[in-house]
């Protein structure tokens, strides 16, 4: 049959919009993509229900798509649609596509049921483009810290909106810092780019209802730095043996990574990151810096200033006297310390372990590197140590002092009365330095003997007399003699135990007693006979 009059009555009742419009359909409102298929559900659950049962197409005019006949199983389908329908005999629903743009419009259901009531469903579908081609393009290819504003643009093929993903979370535009153009939010633009910013990888995704594209991830390296300017000495002290080494480095966080150079009393020394200056001379001292330049950032950053001072190591250290010859009470000695290398900042002497202080007898020179000792005493005598000292180190040097002195406390000491043939050691001893010599003398004549220590074996009587000891200092040429009177008696010549006088008076009293006694008797006698 014609299909044009077959269409007719239908046109008709549409247009008046006589036909009650039920829930012939399950949505009102469908979307489909270019190229894919779309799906328009019915309600109806068997099409033997109705008389007829037709889809239409209306934009702009009312085109029929198919229709069916249950009862003679009967369809007439527009042969444009033909090959890009497909349908449900049972539900009558009606698969679509592959579709177009121009499939975009309002599908109408038209039905007839055994009573003759017509009813109708209306669906609108929209023919949404595929999402192709998501991209992700910067207005720099390359930003630097704080200065750059970036504007990533989104861009895709298809119909869409935005998001924009920040490594794996949604990013957030806080509306200063980061901005999304409202509405349709392609465009993100970053002021003050910092260098996290854009390190998310960055993925924009355009999506639809019913489809989404993610672009690459997109990444832009931002610029940053220098800063943190870091330098390291070793070692680490300011004052610096002569001859030692020094190792200067410098650190600074930069992308890309700083040039460093290392500057020394403002003018350019190296180019590096790290300098090693061996053997190291008084030159050498001065103000080492760090200069770390970002050539993209255009940014300088100069470190702090190390300051070195090279100063050499004092060694050689050494005391002179300017007298070898010291004499108690007599001298004045000058005592020089200097060292053969290296200049000494200060200069410290000590006697033993204890520091010397000026005094009246002690006198420093005004570098103290000259010690002045008036009128020595022996108790000046001992190991003086002087110490210079610098920066780098301290050097020290030990001398000893001898003073010499006496003889003083000349002392003789031995048994005064001896036994003939007894031993009699006789010992002479004096304070000196150097120890002193001696000469005896025996009644006045010189013995020829020069030790401190005389010894008579079996004293004779001949040996008594008085002995003199004379001490003399060899260096002081002084001399100080003690005497010493030795008695030697000979065998049975006096009583043992008892001197004369002594027994004398025994005999005596003895001869009284009897006296006395004597005289008792006779005058008791006396008194007897009467
Ligand atoms: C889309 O519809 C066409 C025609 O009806 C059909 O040949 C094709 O298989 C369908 N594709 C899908 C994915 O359903
Ligand atoms: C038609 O739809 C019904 C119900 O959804 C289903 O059971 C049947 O298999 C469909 N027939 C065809 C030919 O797709
Ligand atoms: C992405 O996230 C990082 C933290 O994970 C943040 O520092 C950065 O600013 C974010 N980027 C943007 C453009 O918001
Ligand atoms: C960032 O992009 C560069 C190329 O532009 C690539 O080589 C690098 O792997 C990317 N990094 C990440 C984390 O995606
Ligand atoms: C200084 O460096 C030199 C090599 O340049 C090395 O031979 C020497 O041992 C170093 N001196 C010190 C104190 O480290
Ligand atoms: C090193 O720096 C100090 C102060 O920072 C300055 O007084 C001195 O003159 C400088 N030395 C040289 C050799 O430039
Ligand atoms: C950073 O911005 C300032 C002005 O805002 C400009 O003068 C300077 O050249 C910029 N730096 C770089 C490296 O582009
Ligand atoms: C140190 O001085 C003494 C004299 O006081 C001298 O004999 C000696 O050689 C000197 N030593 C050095 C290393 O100069
Ligand atoms: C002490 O010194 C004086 C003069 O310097 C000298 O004449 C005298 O002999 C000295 N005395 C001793 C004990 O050396
Ligand atoms: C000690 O000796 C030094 C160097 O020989 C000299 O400069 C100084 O004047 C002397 N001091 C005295 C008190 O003699
Ligand atoms: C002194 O005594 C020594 C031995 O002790 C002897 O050799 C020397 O001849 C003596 N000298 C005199 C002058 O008697
Ligand atoms: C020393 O003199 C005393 C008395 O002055 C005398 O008794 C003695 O014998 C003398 N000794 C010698 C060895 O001459």
């Amino acid at each position: 049959m014609d299909f044009s009059n077959f269409w007719v009555p239908l046109l008709i009742l549409a247009a008046l919009g006589c036909c009650s419009q039920d829930s012939m359909l399950l949505s009102d409102k469908i979307k489909g993509i270019i190229g894919k298929n779309v799906t328009f559900k019915t309600t109806i659950t068997s099409t033997t229900d109705f008389l007829s049962i037709t889809w239409h197409f209306n934009k702009d005019k009312v085109v029929p798509i198919i229709t069916f006949i249950p009862s003679t199983n009967t369809k007439n389908i527009n042969e444009k649609y033909a090959s890009r329908i497909s349908y449900n005999t049972t539900t009558f629903e009606l698969q679509l596509g592959p579709l177009m743009k121009e499939d975009e419009g309002e599908y109408i259901l038209s039905t007839v049921n055994l009573n003759a009531d017509q009813l109708t469903g209306q669906i609108h579908l929209e023919v949404l483009e595929p999402v192709t081609d998501v991209k992700i393009s910067s207005n720099l290819p390359e930003a630097i810290e704080f200065n750059s504003t970036v504007i990533l643009t989104c861009t895709a093929k298809g119909s869409f909106t935005y998001r924009w993903l920040n490594g794996s979370d949604p990013l957030v535009a806080d509306g200063t810092h980061t901005k999304l153009n409202p509405p349709i939010g392609n465009e993100l633009t970053i002021t003050e780019v910092r260098r996290t910013d854009l390190r998310g990888p960055i993925v924009c995704i355009a999506e639809n209802a019913l489809e989404s594209g993610r672009s690459a991830p997109f990444n832009l390296t931002v610029s940053y730095g220098p800063e943190k300017i870091a330098v390291t000495q070793t070692p680490t002290d300011s004052f610096l043996k002569k001859g030692s080494n020094l190792t200067l480095s410098c650190s600074a966080d930069s992308d890309p990574p700083a040039q460093l150079r290392w500057m020394f009393n403002g003018a350019e020394l190296l180019q590096n990151a790290i300098v090693t200056i061996p053997n190291l001379e008084e030159k050498h001292s001065g103000n080492y810096s760090c200069v770390a330049y970002n050539a993209k950032t255009n940014r300088n950053i100069v470190s702090t200033v190390a300051s070195v001072t090279v100063l050499e190591a004092l060694s050689g250290t050494n005391i002179s006297s300017s007298t070898s010859l010291l004499i108690s009470g007599n001298s004045t000695v000058n005592l020089t310390c200097s060292a053969a290398v290296g200049k000494a900042e200060s200069v410290e002497w000590l006697k033993g372990s204890t520091p010397l202080t000026p005094s009246p007898r002690v006198i420093f020179s005004a570098d103290k590197k000259s010690l002045t000792i008036v009128q020595v005493g022996k108790e000046d005598a001992g190991e003086y140590k002087c110490q210079m000292k610098n920066k780098v180190n301290i050097d020290e040097a030990s001398y000893k002092m001898v003073i010499n002195y006496g003889p003083e406390n000349v002392k003789l000491d031995g048994k005064k009365d001896v036994k003939f043939e007894e031993d009699v050691k006789i010992s002479c001893s004096a304070e000196s330095v150097p120890p002193s010599t001696y000469t005896w003398k025996l009644n006045n004549t010189v013995m020829n003997f020069s030790q401190a220590i005389y010894v008579i074996e079996k004293a004779k009587v001949t040996d008594s007399g008085t002995y003199t000891c004379k001490a003399i200092n060899p260096i002081t040429k002084m001399e100080k003699e003690m005497t010493f009177k030795l008695a030697v008696t000979e065998v049975g010549a006096v009583d043992e135990g008892l001197s004369g006088g002594a027994i004398a008076g025994i005999v005596i009293a003895v001869l009284v007693a009897v006296i006395i006694i004597a005289c008792i008797i006779k005058r008791k006698r006396k008194s007897g006979t009467e």
